[in-house]
């Protein structure tokens, strides 16, 4: 592994590359990681950044969404396979069927769809600023597409907006039930429940706090809580537990894996460096178009 790390660093400089890793990374990605990030903080990262390539560990959409800020930059997806099943519950023509049963109503999307679909979106979010997202456009009435759990989490924070829902959902945030929040936060009663958007409504119900991956990074730090039950994919007990040695993390179910993200190993990383491949390469006239919708998020704050 040792030698595998030192042909990483070699080939970073030599290539002028950086590496771009998602907080459910495996430990060995994270641990090889320029930057950590949720997607927000990795979109606003990869397009900030000097260097000519970008490897992204993490889903394809992701990978997209760097590719669609940076069009004159390299951007590799160390595995080609590594996609997210919320991207395919919705196609562009879907969007476009809403949009005429709806004229005039603007769209928002999660940014987990695919380019097509941002193509036909008027603003993207991610779960750490959808609610301020939606909250900052005019009017009452919102498309939402097409996570669900996300969109009815942002409808009860804005009750003066009105949101039409997609029936999308995460895969994997759905197999956290309200029942394993009760027995883990039975085993540790004075651990701090926090848990994804992307949860349903009876497990966001019990939660302490409702944040993004990079919100819960970020609370764990600040808080003066000890034990926290976390209620997203796994793979961040890793970061929160090297960032937080003193404190303890729990996870609030064991089957909350993104098998997606673990596609991305060290030695496709390695591999990816030495060829640059797989390659993102999207039509020019879809990236201008979504990008407008990626711009509009970026700049909220
Ligand atoms: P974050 O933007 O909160 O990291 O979430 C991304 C994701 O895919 C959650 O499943
Ligand atoms: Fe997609 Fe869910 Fe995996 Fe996130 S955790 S990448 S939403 S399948």
């Amino acid at each position: 592994m040792e030698e595998i790390r030192k042909k990483i660093e070699e080939l970073k400089k030599e290539k002028d590359a950086v590496i771009l890793a998602h907080n459910y990374q495996l430990p060995e990605i994270q641990d090889i990681a320029d930057y950590l990030g949720d997607s927000l903080q990795l979109s606003r990262t990869g397009a900030s950044l000097p260097q000519k390539v970008i490897i992204f560990c993490g889903v394809r959409f992701m990978a997209e969404t760097a590719a669609i800020l940076s069009p004159d930059k390299v951007v590799v997806l160390p595995d080609e396979d590594a996609g997210c099943p919320m991207v395919d519950m919705v196609k562009p023509e879907d969007v476009r069927k809403e949009k005429e049963k709806h004229p005039g109503v603007p769209v928002v999307s999660y940014v987990n769809t695919s380019a097509e679909v941002k193509a036909e979106t008027d603003y993207c979010c991610t779960s750490a600023n959808a609610v301020k997202v939606v909250r900052e456009i005019p009017g009452r009435e919102v498309l939402f597409f097409p996570d669900q759990h996300l969109g009815s989490y942002v409808q009860e924070k804005l009750p003066e907006k009105k949101l039409h829902l997609w029936p999308g959902y995460c895969i994997v945030h759905v197999r956290i039930l309200p029942e394993d929040i009760q027995k883990v936060r039975n085993q540790y009663p004075k651990a701090v429940v926090m848990v994804h958007p992307e949860c349903k409504k009876e497990v966001r119900d019990l939660a302490d706090e409702v944040l993004s991956t990079g919100g819960m990074v970020k609370y764990a730090r600040e808080s003066k809580a000890e034990e926290f039950i976390v209620g997203t994919e796994v793979g961040i007990i890793y970061r929160l537990q090297k960032e937080n040695p003193g404190k303890k993390f729990y996870p609030a179910s064991k089957l909350a894996v993104c098998a997606n993200m673990k596609k991305i190993t060290i030695d496709k990383v390695l591999y990816s460096l030495e060829t640059l491949t797989p390659r993102i390469s999207l039509p020019a006239g879809i990236v201008q178009k979504a990008r407008q919708a990626i711009e509009r998020m970026v700049k909220i704050r």
